[in-house]
This record gives C-alpha cells, structure tokens and sequence, in this order.
C-alpha cells in the first residue's frame, strides 16, 4: 500500500487531490456532538495542504437515499474542518455538479475545499458495478490523485471507497495507516491475556467477530442488550429484555465451543432493570432495581450491567496485556445507565494493557463520559469496520488502495 508521504516526496503541490475522508460525525440538528472522526483526519489534510496540494475533501454522512436531503448536508462538517485547520474550507453544495466543479476550479495551491454528501448521488452505494462505476468515473474528473483516509468506511463496497481508487493514481493516508497498524496488533502479534468487551444491542452483529475471536480470545466479557441473548441461552429468564430468539442456538454452540477452546466467556452476574426504557431526551430519573442476572422480573428490561458485574469485568481486565473494546454495555446515553459504561472505559484506563476502543457507539461513549482520549492506547474511528477487519474480511477499501 503506497503511503501518503511517497506520495508527497513525488511531489503536490497545485494537484487536486481527492481525500475520501468519514466525516460521518453525530449531529444534534446542526450541532456537532462529538468531532472525533474530523480531528482524526485532520494530519492528513493538513499536510496535503500544507505541501501546496489543492485538497477536495469528501465523505458520507448519514444514511440519506441517494438524493439530497438538507438532514445529512456536510456543511457543518466543512465548517468544523476549516475551524481545526485555523483556515477557510470552501463548500460545494453537491458531489459532482456545478457546485462541486467550480469550487475545485477556484482552489488555489494548498486550498481546501469539502464536497457535499456523496450518498446524495445513488451511484455511491448501488450494488450495481456500471451505476457505482458512472459515479466514480465523474468524480475521479475533479481531481488527479487519491488518497484513502476514511477508515470507517473501507467495510464498503462504495463508488467512493472501491471504485474511484481505481482511477486515480492512490495512496492511503496517516489515519488509514494508523487503524491498520493497531488492528495488526490485535491479530497477527496480539499480547496475552487478550480480553474483548462485546456490547451494543444486537447479538446478530457481533456473531462473525465473536466466530472469529473465540480461536483468539483469553477472555470475552458480553455486555449490552446482545447479553440477554446468551442469558437466555444459558436458561435464565430475561422478562422484556432485548431478546434474539433465533439467534440461540448459535449463542449456545458459542458457548459450547468456548468452554472446549478454553476461553472464559464471561456474562454479566447482576443488572440494573427497569419496566420502561429511558427518557434520553429530558434525561427525568429512571425507575431501576438492581437483581442478579438469573432473577430478572418478568415485567422489566435490563438497562446496564450491575455493580457486580463491573467490579468482576474490572478484574478480568486489570491484568490484561491486550484489550479491544467495541459497544456500549448499557444505555449510556442516560445518566442513570452509564456506570456501567464508565466502569469498563474506567477498567481500560487503570489497566497497563495495550486498549483499543472500536468506532462508533463506544468511542462516542468514552469521549461524552468525561474520559481523556490519550488515557487509551487507541480509539478507532471505525466501528463496523475494525470489527469486520478482526473478522478476518477482506475489506474493499483496503483492497482497493493495495492495487
Ligand atoms: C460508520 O459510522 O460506521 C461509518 O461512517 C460507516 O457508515 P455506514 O454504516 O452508514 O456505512
């Protein structure tokens, strides 16, 4: 994979370079909530600029269906770019259109401009090779070079991430480099004890990793609402709690298989539970009981894990070598429901292992809790795809830029 720094010793300046950035950032209206994923790509622009490129920076937002939707423009992105470049980022108001093609025409040498929502085109997403293709061939007429910066986007098989590589002359850029090399670790020369912290809603997610990880795991402690799951295949009733009844059986040949492979799959042994879900919005204090994880009321739903659980997952971790954290293992977003969030971000800070926090839910969890990002050795800005690297997929967005 040829590097962003070959690729500057050949030479930029007055080139359009295309940066395929994730810029896919949480928004509270047009509020930013959490800029981590503009912060993280950041180096990348501004070294491109800086060595007198003319950067076009794009990404995705959202899930908007193929044509404008003013929910999912990028422009406050654009506008928290230019404020941490400490420099005017210009705005097309479309992908490939006038807009787009005037605004990269009137960039001088180490000017940025960003690009409205690809996913505002259909050719971004379509499954279908000569649609994508179309949208790839006018985008790769704005610009001359390539760079792949979006990590949490090379999961994929988009005009942007896979397609348009392929036209350009490419390199991957810092933020790419980065989350390849922390993943490695966790793969191919991972430090023992390795435990895993598996929340989120879902069990259905986190099936292929845990597939993956139970050849490669020490331990992996389940939390979140994919936890009632395995509760449930272990025989204890779990009342409303989140529940995947045709996901089971594979939960309990998981189980099985571990307990054969010698690694301690650990479940949550208390929980906080609850006969309504929270109010996330006004934030009024929940109605909660505390009870051990085979004693869950019929009428309530588990929440968070219990402060037993905490103190045993904290113990699981504090001697730990290696530990990769992806999902939330409560409804964090509420006050009520965050300790037990907190206490496994807590549990990865007072380890001396090497901590990597996988994208999404739960690096958005350790940054709105409080925690000093620095106090981890990595937080990934990508969630699906670090999970799908350590599943062992071949990711187009990589694959692409190693051609
Ligand atoms: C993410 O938020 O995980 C990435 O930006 C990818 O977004 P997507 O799941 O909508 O493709």
């Amino acid at each position: 994979m040829k590097t962003i720094d070959e690729l500057l010793a050949e030479g930029v300046v007055g080139k359009r370079v295309f940066v395929r950035a994730d810029l896919n950032v949480p928004l509270a209206g047009t509020e930013i909530t959490d800029d981590g994923r503009i912060r993280a790509v950041q180096p990348t622009i501004a070294k491109l600029a800086e060595a007198g490129a003319r950067v076009i920076v794009a990404s995705h937002l959202g899930r908007p269906k193929g044509a404008p939707d003013p929910a999912f423009s990028l422009a406050p992105a654009a506008k928290r770019l230019g404020e941490l470049l400490g420099s005017d980022v210009a705005f097309a108001t479309d992908t490939v259109g006038s807009s787009a093609k005037e605004t990269v025409a009137a960039l001088a040498d180490g000017q940025v401009a960003v690009i409205e929502n690809l996913r505002f085109n259909a050719g971004e997403t379509s499954k279908d090779d000569a649609e994508r293709g179309a949208f790839a061939d006018q985008l790769a007429e704005l610009a001359d070079l390539y760079v792949g910066d979006g990590f949490g986007a090379v999961h994929r098989k988009h005009a942007s991430v896979f397609d348009l590589p392929a036209r350009l002359p490419h390199a991957a850029g810092y933020l790419i480099a980065t989350e390849v090399g922390v993943l490695k670790k966790l793969t191919a020369e991972v430090k023992r004890p390795y435990v895993v912290v598996l929340g989120g809603a879902k069990v259905s997610d986190k099936l292929a990793v845990i597939d993956q990880l139970l050849g490669k795991a020490d331990r992996i402690l389940i939390g979140g609402g994919m936890a009632y799951t395995f509760l449930y295949a272990k025989g204890y009733e779990v009342g409303i709690s989140l529940l995947q009844k045709d996901q089971v059986d594979v939960v309990k040949e998981y189980m099985a298989r571990a307990e054969k492979n010698g690694v301690e799959l650990v479940l949550p042994v208390d929980i906080l539970a609850s006969s309504e879900f929270p109010d996330l919005k006004g934030k009024t204090p929940a109605d909660f009981i505390t009870v051990d994880a085979d004693k869950i009321p019929a009428d309530k739903e588990g929440l968070d894990i219990g402060p037993k659980t905490r103190e045993l997952y904290a113990s699981k971790i504090a001697d730990a070598e290696t530990v990769f954290w992806n999902g939330p293992v409560g409804v964090f977003e509420h006050p009520d429901y965050a300790g037990g969030t907190s206490a496994i971000a807590q549990a990865l800070v007072d380890s001396n292992a090497f901590t990597v926090v996988g994208g999404g839910d739960s690096a958005a969890a350790v940054r709105t809790l409080g925690f000093d990002e620095n106090a981890f050795g990595h937080i990934s800005t990508g969630g699906g795809a670090s999970l799908e690297y350590l599943e062992g997929k071949t990711l187009p967005g990589l694959a692409a830029l190693e051609v």
